[in-house]
């Protein structure tokens, strides 16, 4: 059950002079200090007055005098907890999700993978994704299928979107973004939906027009908004007052640039319907926000594909805009959410980024699949194409969904570490858990047959070690 969140910033300061000599002299790695400090490793070593030099390493003395400089801003670290982070964390531990069940399918080139992302970005062969597109959950919105906590290397332990304030969840977008960063090809792209939200009291519910529904302002409808299952508070923040927005997107597309993204474009969809919502001194909201990011200067870029697509699967919307021209803003419509997914995106914006950023063949990864719209984009498209969601309902959904666009019938369903599907094994993976195989743990596979599915699953190997 997920309790309440209630935007209490904590008050926490960097400790000094608790730190002995070895472990001041200890080194770390130069990408993950730069990482954790969110500055380039040209101004570290500018910072360090060794202009010029491309120091492998830093030493836990040279990162506190990084702590000082002005202009430092958090990543996914909050300041305070750098050096313990650095000294005893950053392997990270493995997530919190006791008996997950991990499972994987396979359909026309997709493979779906039920899973926590932040366990299973790790284990992706470096470069091997070309196009991310993906929508991960925003904060604080929404109550999805199946909500497991997950620990964080900031020390939360919450489901994605469910952190006590936005400054968490940033974090924690962060940190996805960050173990994401070796999958993605020099020239490939990434492109990540998000939204803001407001620092208001409301109940959270499946999607914008049950909550509506819960505030009250459907006939009928007569109970308090604290007496619903989930609520977010809003006193207690550090400064954000009642009422106002949060700004998390622009604060994101600052902080991935910090980590080493290439921040290319804050793109701004205007939906063709705004957002239900009960807003009385303020304007209601009919943009969603996409940032496209990459890795190298200039990725793969194909204008003429995306003037070549229908406009179904993202071509120009001629009534709003220009045919020759991609701006940053993107006319698309909403999803019609009718199907079992409260908060999917449109087919034609998925396509649009699969388009514009990959060739046909190219690996497109959606970490937070919810109702598949992505993998059906890649394969209209002839990507191949790898979905995980936390929700073994909504890969369900995702399954459905694909098989009818396809018009064919799922095809396997095995366990995860059978699968393949483009991931490292567990051991060679950098950061993630190691986990026995299921075949080693010598328990027998079961097979389910029928006239839809194939089940080759052994339930103990979908165990999620935790
Ligand atoms: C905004 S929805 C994605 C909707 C999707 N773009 C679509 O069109 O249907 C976010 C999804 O992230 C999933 N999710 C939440 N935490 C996750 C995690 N740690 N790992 C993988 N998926 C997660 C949720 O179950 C939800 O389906």
């Amino acid at each position: 059950m997920i309790g309440d969140i209630t935007p209490r910033s904590s008050v926490e300061r960097l400790k000094r002079g608790v730190y002995g000599k070895k472990e001041l002299q200890r080194e770390f790695d130069a990408a993950l200090v730069a990482a954790v400090v969110g500055m380039s490793r040209a101004f570290i070593a500018r910072a360090l007055d060794r202009p010029g030099s491309r120091p492998k390493t830093f030493t836990l003395a040279e990162v506190l005098i990084l702590l000082d400089v002005d202009g430092f801003q958090e990543t996914f670290i909050p300041r305070s907890r750098i050096p313990e982070y650095l000294l005893r964390d950053a392997v990270a531990p493995p997530s919190e999700i006791p008996a997950l069940r991990r499972s994987a399918r396979e359909l026309a080139g997709a493979k779906l993978l039920v899973g926590d992302a932040r366990d299973l970005l790790p284990r992706l062969d470096p470069g091997s994704v070309q196009c991310v597109v993906t929508s991960s959950p925003y904060w604080g919105m929404r109550v999805y299928d199946n909500e497991r906590n997950v620990r964080w290397a900031d020390g939360e332990s919450c489901p994605y979107g469910f952190e006590q304030t936005p400054e968490g969840f940033i974090r924690h977008t962060i940190e996805m973004l960050v173990l994401l960063k070796p999958a993605v090809a020099q020239k490939g792209s990434v492109w990540w939906n998000i939204m803001d939200t407001h620092n208001t009291r409301t109940p959270i519910r499946g999607n914008a027009r049950e909550r509506l529904d819960a505030m009250g302002e459907a006939p009928g409808s007569r109970k308090g908004w604290t007496e619903h299952g989930a609520c977010r508070h809003s006193a207690g923040h550090m400064y954000l007052d009642d009422t106002e927005l949060s700004s998390i997107p622009p604060r994101i597309a600052e902080r991935a640039s910090r980590v080493g993204y290439k921040l290319k474009s804050f793109i701004t969809w205007r939906k063709h319907t705004s957002t239900p919502e009960a807003a009385k001194s303020r304007v209601s909201r009919q943009a969603e926000y996409l940032l496209h990011l990459s890795i190298d200067r200039t990725p793969f870029f194909d204008k003429g594909a995306w003037q070549a697509l229908p406009p179904e699967l993202g071509g120009p919307n001629k009534q709003y805009e220009s045919t020759e021209k991609i701006t940053d803003v993107w006319s698309l419509p909403t999803s019609s959410g009718q199907n079992g997914h409260g908060a999917a995106f449109p087919v034609a914006l998925a396509g649009r980024c699969v388009a514009l950023t990959s060739r046909k063949g190219d690996l497109v990864l959606d970490p937070f699949l919810g109702s598949g719209t992505t993998a059906i984009a890649a394969i209209e498209l002839g990507r191949r194409c790898e979905g995980y969601d936390i929700s073994e309902k909504y890969i369900d959904v995702a399954e459905q969904r694909i098989s009818l666009a396809i018009g064919q019938q799922p095809t396997s369903v095995e366990s995860a570490s059978e699968a393949g599907v483009g991931l490292r094994d567990a051991s060679s993976a950098k950061v993630a858990p190691k986990r026995a195989s299921p075949s080693r743990k010598g328990k027998p596979a079961r097979r389910r047959t029928g006239n839809k599915k194939q089940t080759v699953a052994s339930p103990d190997g979908l165990e999620s070690v935790g």
